[in-house]
């Protein structure tokens, strides 16, 4: 049985992507892991440009969604990362033995550079090539490896972090004696879903382009609607020639559990319209009993509070050994 570590930036509302491609994954490694860690990777947010006004809130959200989607407390530990220390003095000392040209060379630390040098947003160029941005991925490996994690369920867009927390836990085993495990990617096949407006690219935020898993029913229709189709009428799983039918058929799929080949048959004449009325639909119905948990959770913000404080805490503990061992075999203790 294997250890598990995830986390989500707070940057945004957490949207079906994010539940398909990742805590949907997570649901299932909780009930049988020997332990389980989810995180709001809220050191990993302030990267970016970000609204420290709401950024509290935000993070509030998220613990929201987690519990809401059905992160059991009994069985996971739900933590902000900020509020275990432990995870940026881990990344400190990874930061030594991590040579830049391991990190500069990441497809995703240039698309971060690229997005923060052209953002619209003024505040973002006293964010320009900050230093975190290139040891983001130090700062995950430290994520993972304080806990002797061994299997990452994340999606394959995060899999050359996956790589580097590998090899930096390697060269720490060869430099100071075995600590840290192999970790293994546990990626989803099948379950990327792609934005509503471009289907090129992963869905990776609300607005037009995704639907939060928050939206109400009349906006997800709304969506939906909107959202492109491609060329010719049939609806058919075909990622070349239609990626943007591909995808919400992919969306269909998981949420209602039918099989492609079924959905195909089922729509067979019938037009986009028609399929997209009835997408909203399954949609609207599939985040229903969600968005009740979550109000339940709302009106409970003391309960979320307590819930949070065990889960760090314990975290807190198995942090510090493994810290333990680290700085003896560093000469640090
Ligand atoms: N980098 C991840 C992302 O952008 C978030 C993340 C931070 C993470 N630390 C992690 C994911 C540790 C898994 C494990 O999605």
């Amino acid at each position: 049985m294997a250890k598990i570590f995830s986390g989500i930036r707070p940057s945004g509302k957490l949207h079906l992507g994010n539940y398909l491609g990742a805590i949907k994954n997570w649901l299932e490694l909780q009930n049988d892991s020997e332990q389980a860690i989810f995180a709001v990777v809220d050191y990993h947010g302030i990267t970016t440009p970000y609204d420290s006004t709401t950024y509290k809130q935000q993070v509030n959200d998220v613990v929201l969604d987690y519990l809401a989607a059905g992160i059991d407390p009994d069985k996971s530990l739900l933590i902000r990362q900020s509020k275990v220390p432990q995870h940026t003095e881990l990344a400190w000392i990874f930061n030594t033995i991590t040579p830049i040209g391991w990190l500069d060379r990441l497809p995703n630390y240039r698309e971060k550079l690229d997005q923060v040098e052209h953002s619209s947003d003024i505040s973002a160029k006293s964010y320009q090539n900050n230093l975190a941005l290139l040891a983001y991925p130090v700062l995950m490996a430290a994520d993972i490896l304080l806990y002797k994690s061994s299997l990452v369920p994340v999606g394959d867009d995060q899999k050359q972090h996956i790589d580097l927390t590998n090899e930096i836990g390697s060269k720490f085993n060869h430099l100071f004696g075995e600590v840290f495990p192999n970790v293994k990617t546990h990626i989803v096949q099948g379950a990327r879903i792609m934005s509503l407006q471009d289907p090129t690219k992963k869905m990776s935020k609300t607005g037009d382009d995704g639907i939060a898993l928050s939206d109400e029913p009349d906006v997800i229709r709304a969506k939906i609607k909107k959202a492109v189709t491609d060329s010719g009428k049939e609806v058919k799983y075909d990622e070349k020639e239609k990626p943007a039918i591909s995808n919400l058929l992919t969306i269909y799929h998981l949420l209602s559990g039918k099989e492609v080949n079924a959905i195909e048959k089922e729509y067979g004449g019938k037009s986009y319209v028609e399929f997209k009325n009835d997408l909203a639909e399954v949609v609207v119905s599939f985040l229903k009993p969600f968005q009740e948990k979550k109000k339940e959770f709302e009106n409970n913000p003391k309960g979320i509070m307590k819930i949070l404080e065990v889960s760090e805490e314990k975290a807190r503990k198995l942090a510090d050994n493994t810290l333990v061992e680290i700085k003896d075999k560093m000469g640090l203790l």
